[in-house]
């Protein structure tokens, strides 16, 4: 166990309605902690959106109080838990891509979403919630089959997910975990669809910069976007040739 890793408490559940939610009820306490469920009756997804949760699969939520980080500066916890997933997906021998902001894509499919809720004090977070949704060994809803995979279709073969979630765990802990994001970014230089509101715009992605915001071209000239602002929608291969 790392050093980090043994100064969090580590709570788990056969079943729990949503990791994050509990983890908020626990932020009064003050105490780093992690929180596993083996299964979720009501896992959250970002932007309100609800997330698959059945057996085999990995539920957890990470509570911690980081020490003088600014509220303007989050996306490092954003970067330091997509980064500790993709190290934990090559380690098991898969090669991730994070789908801007904090998707986890394997061979063009989400294998994992990451939802962070932050409470603030002043201009300092005062609490950080990572939770995470890695898929594992979990058989997915039908409708997901054609856009989510599980780290035992990818590799064929059932994983111990104890033993996944361990070096998860540990990836979570490492210092400087965030500065590996940008290596996993993906679809650089690629042609996708932006989801602006209610509008869809086709960009180039360019880049992330340094505060979280992808660059994009869109019709030769350059804009960023914070991810509150847009979602990426990957192009097919098919439309882009119709493009
Ligand atoms: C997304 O892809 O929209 C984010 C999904 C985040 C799911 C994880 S599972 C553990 C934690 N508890 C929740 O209720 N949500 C997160």
């Amino acid at each position: 166990m790392s050093e980090k890793l043994s100064a969090y408490k580590i709570e788990y559940f056969d079943q729990m309605v949503s990791t994050n939610l509990y983890a908020k009820t626990k932020r009064a306490q003050g105490e780093n902690l992690f929180i596993i469920a083996k299964e979720q009756t009501g896992g959250m997804g970002t932007k309100g959106r609800s997330f698959s949760s059945t057996l085999g699969g990995i539920y957890l939520s990470k509570l911690s109080f980081p020490i003088k980080q600014l509220a303007t500066n989050t996306f490092t916890i954003m970067q330091g838990a997509a980064a500790a997933v993709c190290k934990t997906l090559c380690a098991f021998g898969l090669t991730p891509q994070i789908k801007w902001p904090n998707d986890i894509f394997v061979n063009g499919k989400k294998i994992c979403g990451i939802l962070i809720e932050n409470s603030l004090s002043g201009k300092y977070v005062a609490s950080s919630i990572v939770g995470i949704g890695l898929n594992v060994n979990n058989t997915l809803p039908q409708e997901l089959t054609s856009i989510a995979t599980t780290m035992s279709i990818e590799l064929k073969k059932e994983l111990v997910v104890e033993d996944v979630q361990e070096l998860l765990m540990q990836y979570l802990c490492t210092e400087n975990i965030d500065k590996a994001y940008h290596q996993y970014v993906g679809w650089i230089g690629e042609q996708v669809c932006l989801l602006v509101g209610n509008e869809q715009l086709r960009a180039t992605i360019k880049a992330v910069d340094e505060t979280g915001r992808l660059c994009v071209d869109v019709q030769g000239k350059e804009q960023k976007f914070t991810a509150a602002e847009v979602s990426v929608l990957p192009v097919l291969s098919s439309d882009r040739a119709n493009s």
